[in-house]
């Protein structure tokens, strides 16, 4: 007999309920995972704090659920991606680190050199991740990185519609909607008021890195040789919300997506 726990969950984390809209995805290309998700709404927003507490944060995240079994982790979260990522993939080598990658790519090849409006936390549009990723396409397309204050918030208070939020989404975008092709939703966050962009932004495509993501996830899983080849899948909730309604809130928003 051993101690060693079987590693059999995959660990998807966030700063709060924007992972959650990666989850659909993840679920639809791997139908047998166990997948625990734990939304760190007591941290939230992550975009307004400095890379070293992101990254103290999300470590602390990590290496709990790799304790308790996790045998990868799925960092649902473009934020915690650019300030944590690399720094996880050092400090836990035998366990596979997915991060988001904004969908810049698509959204440049989707046209003949469009003008694509990237949204994203302040942190992740200080951070050098997006800012290579935006010079390497530079000949494919025109980009505008734009911090969105507040959205994060108003999402983890449940606010996903109606004219307040709509309101916060112009007073954003309007500025560079003029000849935009695209919207690139480099905040997991965002996905959740997809509707009110687009009600913002008539005619403009938008594009998340949500299915990205999960197939990278599967064929990291597959590549390790551990991913789950039987048996029914799972989903797991956890937050470190002191709120109860919280729980009711992350349901709430995951039946949206469905
Ligand atoms: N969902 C996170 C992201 O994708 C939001 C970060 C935050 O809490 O500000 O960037």
């Amino acid at each position: 007999m051993t101690n060693k726990k079987k590693k059999s969950f995959v660990a998807v984390i966030d700063s709060g309920v924007g992972g959650l809209s990666v989850v659909p995805a993840l679920r639809a290309v791997l139908p047998r995972e166990n997948f625990v998700y734990f939304g760190d709404a007591g941290n939230a927003p992550y975009g307004e704090k400095t890379v070293e507490e992101v990254r103290e944060t999300v470590d602390g995240i990590a290496n709990a659920m790799i304790k308790d079994g996790a045998k990868a982790i799925v960092l649902a979260c473009n934020t915690a991606t650019s300030a944590a990522a690399s720094y996880l993939r050092e400090k836990y080598k035998d366990v596979p680190i997915i991060g988001m990658e904004p969908a810049l790519k698509p959204a440049a090849e989707a046209k003949e050199h469009p003008r694509v409006l990237v949204m994203a936390t302040p942190l992740t549009i200080r951070e050098d991740k997006l800012h290579a990723l935006a010079e390497r396409l530079a000949g494919e397309a025109d980009f505008v990185l734009i911090p969105c204050h507040g959205l994060v918030e108003s999402v983890e208070r449940g606010e996903v519609g109606g004219d307040k939020v709509k309101r916060l989404v112009a007073d954003i975008l309007s500025p560079h909607l003029d000849g935009a092709d695209s919207i690139v939703l480099g905040c997991t966050h965002y996905a959740h008021l997809r509707g009110v962009i687009e009600e913002v932004a008539p005619g403009v495509a938008i594009f998340d890195g949500a299915e990205g993501t999960a197939r990278e996830t599967k064929g990291r899983l597959v590549e390790a040789g551990i991913a789950k080849r039987c048996g029914k899948g799972s989903l797991t909730l956890k937050n470190s919300s002191p709120d109860p309604e919280y729980a009711a809130l992350s349901f709430r928003l995951l039946e949206r997506l469905n």
